[in-house]
């Protein structure tokens, strides 16, 4: 199979993506070009470098590329202040330099430590996304997100670091237990629903058998959905304006997420899922779009057997007011004033602060009743 490259155009900070089979294999080759002397720092998490650590030191070899590496615990607990300072000092003690290149070798935790701590390491080197999830590869190791988690939120310590290159090899998503891979899915649809009927059209038909390990409709989703966050990031590359699009679902997403304390009750990628069907349902109580467009986008989250309604979630979940309450917390917030992604139609996302809270509350309240 071929790999596709997509750019994301940003100046002197532009890079490209590649999508593809077998890229593990090609790394050296991939990221040579990129190296002063032949050494690379990868930061990874346990179980990825029990999985697919061996594979990639060999891709690495094949260009005569030695490599150090740091393995971490898996999960977001490891977005920390502690496994922050411990990955740089790392970098220092092994003599990373400015000019060195550190790779980022797991899911959106990795990348987005990884991420940070080459944001930061000597004022700054450069980094390669070998993202090993679904939703590391479509969302987080594009668009030079980075960040660490604080007590007071997710995500609130970080910089904007973009990387010299992404490698997103379709093998590895074999690897995901069938949760992880769906809630990955999640974001992907989003692409589909915030701007591109065709695609979501496309999903409709081919999510079944994607889901089921087809590797060509993997690579095509995986393609689409960065092509899209690729051109939505060099329109508005630090979150002035449109790239809160890729945000549909996140605000109520998010409140999910803090009311389940961001446990396995509740995936990121399934808070999306479920925020995205309340959002298309909010817009169409809003009259912004046709009431068949929310029970479109439940049908084909219930196809794909992704968690849709607040039923779906399973143990207690608070009141609506709690809920709006969480939704308040949002990074979207400007001056008190909660903004939200909602749609004119599927595909036709836009950015609003123009939110009736009586409709929201009587969403969040229906959607709680339904329980
Ligand atoms: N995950 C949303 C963004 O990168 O802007």
């Amino acid at each position: 199979m071929t790999i596709d490259t997509i750019r994301v155009p940003l100046g002197e900070r532009s890079y490209d993506i590649c999508v593809g089979a077998g890229l593990m294999a090609r790394a050296g080759a991939k990221i040579a070009p990129f190296l002063p002397r032949p050494r690379v720092a990868v930061l990874t998490d346990e179980n990825v470098a029990a999985a697919h650590l061996d594979a990639l030191k060999a891709g690495l070899a094949t260009d005569w590329i030695d490599v150090v590496s740091l393995a971490l615990p898996a999960g977001e607990a490891t977005k920390s202040w502690t496994a922050l300072q411990q990955s740089v000092e790392w970098l220092l003690s092994e003599r990373i330099e400015r000019h060195d290149v550190l790779i980022a070798f797991g899911g959106g935790v990795i990348g987005d430590l990884a991420g940070f701590a080459a944001a930061i390491l000597r004022r700054g080197i450069r980094f390669v996304q070998i993202p090993t999830s679904l939703l590391a590869q479509v969302d987080s190791s594009v668009g030079g997100k980075t960040a660490i988690n604080s007590p007071i939120g997710k995500n609130l310590i970080g910089a904007f670091h973009q990387p010299s290159l992404v490698l997103a090899d379709i093998d590895v998503l074999g690897t995901l237990t069938p949760r992880d891979f769906l809630a990955g899915y999640g974001e992907v649809v989003k692409y589909g629903m915030l701007g591109d009927l065709a695609f979501f059209e496309w999903l409709e038909a081919n999510g079944p058998a994607l889901a089921a390990g087809d590797a060509g409709l993997r690579q095509y989703a995986v393609r689409r959905s960065v092509e899209m966050k690729a051109a939505i990031v060099a329109r508005d590359e630090t979150e002035q304006g449109d790239r809160a699009l890729l945000n549909l679902g996140h605000t109520f997403g998010h409140a999910l997420e803090a009311a389940t304390g961001y446990s396995d009750r509740l995936l990121h990628g399934e808070g999306v899922a479920v925020g995205c069907a309340l959002a298309f349902e909010m817009s169409s109580r809003m009259g912004l779009c046709s009431q068949e467009d929310p029970s479109r986008v439940r049908a084909h989250l219930k196809a794909m057997d992704l968690k849709v309604d607040l039923a779906d979630i399973p143990g207690e979940l608070p009141d609506a007011d709690t809920l709006i309450d969480l939704m308040g917390q949002d990074k979207k917030v400007i001056a008190g004033q909660l903004r939200m992604i909602l749609a004119r139609g599927i595909g036709d996302a836009f950015v609003t602060s123009d939110i009736p809270l009586d409709v929201l509350k009587s969403v969040l309240s229906d959607a709680l009743a339904a329980r």
